[in-house]
């Protein structure tokens, strides 16, 4: 191509870009000249049956031409863009004072924020924060918690079973971190296990078949009811921001010895309320003293070690906390529900 031939192109489309009206029919354009099978790109195709003294200049000069009209190009689509602009801020629909569009934020889901509290409550108490597994062995769930196959204990947990030799299960509670931590850890020492469970139950405004619990265990040398007792209490004051009044019933669990119901006085009422069903206590989580038999398979010496523990029913203290009357609110998902604790 002689020098006036490409001179002619970039003339012609320099023209063509400015008389153009819209950004398709630059786009068009672009195409027409810059496409491979475009005016430049044939340029380029006859690069390889020119003299090979010539290639070189055609080469450079066909690179020029396509740098110069990309550029008459960008600076169009610039114009056209700013046009654009210009007439839909004419047009009667704009107006500038309108808030710009709201961006959607998530927020930390109650239980989320529930756990994150009693973290720091327990952390501030010098405990550890510990994790488990959510697929746990039935030796850990069951069997080193003093519940081995066939004992009646298992029929208080529906059980999700993986596989069908039932060695695997989804953990019923939080207490199978106990026995990790205490393969773990040397005594003394203060652990928290905040988790997920799952059940195989009926679901209802008060039953769920995924919740969370939150697992404490304490063993050190003469540890006793009453650091449990203050233990509770302390989590509450901080909770409910008040003193409330505790108080223990029997309750039976093969990995305590001995093991409660521990009862709140209801933060809500002085006579009865819905909350508390007309009782005034509420229940808040069974506890007990470490069964010697849990330590031992823990490895840890009964003899010189005691401990207790508890499995605190997040979910529904989450509930309590909130005034939230249905369970199923909590892991349903409905953006409306979960806006308020934004
Ligand atoms: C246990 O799970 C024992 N591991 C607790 C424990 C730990 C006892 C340490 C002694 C020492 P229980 O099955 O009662 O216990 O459950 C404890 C709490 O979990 C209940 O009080 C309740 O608040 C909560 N919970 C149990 N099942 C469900 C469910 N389906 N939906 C929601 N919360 C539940």
């Amino acid at each position: 191509m002689l020098s006036a031939e490409r001179e002619a192109v970039r003339a012609r489309a320099t023209e063509e870009i400015g008389s153009c009206a819209s950004r398709e029919e630059l786009a068009a354009i672009e195409r027409r000249y810059l496409a491979r099978e475009g005016e430049v790109g044939r340029l380029l195709a006859t690069i390889k049956d020119a003299a090979p003294a010539d290639r070189k200049r055609i080469g450079q000069e066909a690179n020029a031409l396509k740098r110069a009209i990309e550029e008459v190009l960008r600076a169009r689509r610039a114009e056209l863009e700013e046009e654009e602009l210009a007439a839909e801020r004419r047009s009667e629909g704009f107006d500038p004072t309108l808030p710009p569009a709201r961006v959607e934020r998530g927020s930390l889901h109650p239980v989320t924020l529930v756990t994150r509290e009693l973290e720091d409550i327990f952390t501030s108490m010098g405990y550890l924060v510990l994790d488990g597994p959510e697929v746990e062995l039935d030796y850990y769930n069951f069997e080193a918690l003093n519940i081995p196959a066939d004992h009646p204990a298992r029929e208080m947990y529906d059980t999700f079973w993986c596989d069908e030799e039932r060695h695997l299960l989804l953990r019923t509670h939080t207490s199978p971190v106990q026995i990790r931590a205490l393969e773990k850890l040397v005594p003394p020492f203060r652990a928290i296990v905040p988790g997920r469970c799952f059940r195989n139950e009926t679901v209802d405004a008060s039953h769920e078949h995924t919740f969370h619990q939150m697992e404490g265990l304490v063993v050190g040398e003469g540890i006793s009811v009453g650091h449990l007792i203050g233990t509770m209490k302390t989590l509450l004051r901080e909770v409910f921001r008040r003193e409330l009044d505790v108080r223990l019933r029997p309750g039976y669990f093969p990995f305590v010895e001995p093991g409660f119901e521990l009862d709140v006085r209801c933060p809500f009422c002085e006579e009865g309320c819905s909350v508390c069903k007309r009782t005034t206590w509420i229940e808040l989580c069974p506890c007990g003293m470490v069964h010697p038999s849990v330590l031992r398979y823990g490895g840890v010496d009964p003899e010189r070690y005691t401990g207790f523990a508890f499995g605190l029913g997040l979910s529904r203290l989450v509930m309590l906390r909130y005034g939230i009357e249905d369970i199923r609110h909590l892991l349903g998902g409905d953006v409306r529900f979960l806006e308020q604790f934004a």
